[in-house]
């Protein structure tokens, strides 16, 4: 398959009757969310739709497709477990799929963490990791990130704070949260004090937050993406990280990662953590685990965190034969490609490309090129830096209509293409972006 190539309107005629009965049958919070068509195929980076059109995936399955749709590597072991084995509950009988993949991912996650647990998806595996922190501290607050997307529900959504709307309804009912704005070096309202930790969240935490609003010895974990990803494809400053890590020692709380959308190479390395040199207790593993073929998750820990035996954990699909099967190929491709090396390749040609974007547009607020994750942030004003939700949305939606899939999220517009794909099809990518910038009123 190749592209992009647009033949119709969209939706074309075929996807707007599917689309409509849908939206009779489906839940309309759900039904109001979809894109503008219905799709038939996948193949590598390209979407096929029912009407023939054919786009460009910068989206990758929300980042849990990372090696191209349906990867045939991936899916030939993934198949054949299915076939020996289809389901077994990984809580009754260990199957034999499980020691090497708990064993290779201690070997590739970063040292100090020596303890696995099964998870069926990312969601999963951050309420597991929440569950973990509290009950080896015996602690019971978590400090999580504003701006942070972990989940839709419960104790994931709770600690999670993308956007207000998204927690409407049980906020109230789930204490035990508290937020710090995430170090978001274009946006922090924070700045490093003299004589305080390096950095200003870290500051923020321990001169505000823990002196007069929380007893440190109450604390459980912090809880935080290491990239930001839904809510923008940002990194942290290094010196966070550094006062991150002196703090939760000082006060004996733990460091909770979570790597659902990070890991796996989207940073630029195997585990974003890994980029930063950063040392979790905990860390949460979800969406590109399983190659972008079935659901998988994992929580890893220190022993502190995890060497105990009395918290019940997990569900009947965690670790579901044929979804370790995939893992445990996606990790054989990490291991043979040069999966890694084209991730900084597309890092590059994303610095270069949001570079040009933002001398050619005032527009452009911030760009940020983080091995894929990519983010083009519209601004009203540079000086004020009010958002421009509608021309982003704009922007997507004309972007569509030219073949290209780009997740316009709440805070900016998200590029978050497949680790395999070629840069240059990248570059080409950016040239119909600048086009269409220009398109919705982007000021030269
Ligand atoms: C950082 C992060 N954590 C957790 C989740 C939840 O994962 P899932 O929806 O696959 O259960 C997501 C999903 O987008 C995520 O981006």
């Amino acid at each position: 398959m190749n592209g992009p190539d647009i033949r119709t309107e969209l939706p074309g005629p075929t996807g707007a009757a599917i689309l409509d009965e849908l939206n009779r049958v489906l839940y309309p919070g759900l039904a109001k969310d979809l894109g503008p068509f219905v799709i038939r195929r996948k193949d590598g980076s390209w979407i096929e739709d029912v009407d023939g059109n054919v786009f460009l995936d910068l989206i990758s399955g929300m980042a849990s497709v990372p090696l191209g749709a349906a990867n045939k590597r991936v899916m030939g072991p993934a198949v054949e477990a299915l076939r020996m084995t289809g389901l077994e509950d990984a809580h009754f009988y260990a199957h034999e799929y499980m020691l090497p993949l708990a064993e290779q991912l201690l070997a590739v996650t970063p040292e100090g963490l020596t303890r696995v647990d099964i998870a069926l998806n990312g969601t999963e595996a951050v309420e597991t990791m929440i569950r973990f922190a509290r009950r080896a501290t015996g602690r019971p607050i978590v400090i999580g990130f504003m701006g942070g997307y972990h989940g839709e529900a419960g104790t994931a959504g709770a600690v999670g704070a993308e956007t207000s709307d998204l927690s409407a309804g049980y906020r109230a009912l789930m204490p035990g949260f508290v937020h710090v704005p995430y170090p978001n070096p274009y946006r922090t309202p924070f700045e490093a004090r003299a004589g305080g930790t390096g950095d200003g969240t870290v500051d923020f935490i321990r001169d505000h937050l823990l002196f007069h609003a929380v007893e440190p010895a109450e604390v459980a974990a912090i809880v935080i993406e290491p990239v930001l990803g839904s809510g923008g494809c940002v990194a942290p400053p290094p010196v966070f990280w550094t006062a991150l890590a002196e703090l939760c020692e000082e006060f004996g709380i733990l460091l909770a990662v979570d790597e659902v959308k990070s890991g796996y190479g989207r940073s630029g390395a195997m585990f974003a953590v890994q980029r930063w040199g950063v040392r979790p207790d905990l860390m949460a593993l979800g969406k590109a685990m399983g190659g972008g073929v079935l659901p998988i998750g994992a929580v890893l820990g220190t022993e502190r965190a995890m060497g105990f035996d009395d918290l019940s954990t997990g569900s009947t699909w965690s670790w579901f034969p044929a979804s370790c099967a995939a893992a445990l190929e996606t990790l054989a491709i990490f291991r043979e490609e040069p999966v890694l090396d084209n991730v900084l390749a597309l890092e590059a040609v994303g610095a270069v490309a949001l570079g040009r974007l933002q001398e050619r547009f005032l527009e452009v607020g911030d760009g940020r090129s983080i091995g894929c994750f990519q983010a083009i942030e519209l601004v009203t004003d540079r000086v004020t830096k009010e958002r421009d939700p509608d021309r982003q949305h704009a922007l997507a939606e004309r972007l569509a209509a030219r073949g290209i899939l780009a997740d316009s999220s709440t805070t900016s517009l998200n590029l978050q293409p497949s680790l395999v794909l070629p840069p240059e099809t990248l570059a080409s990518a950016y040239e119909v972006v600048e086009e269409e910038l220009a398109a919705v009123g982007g000021q030269p």
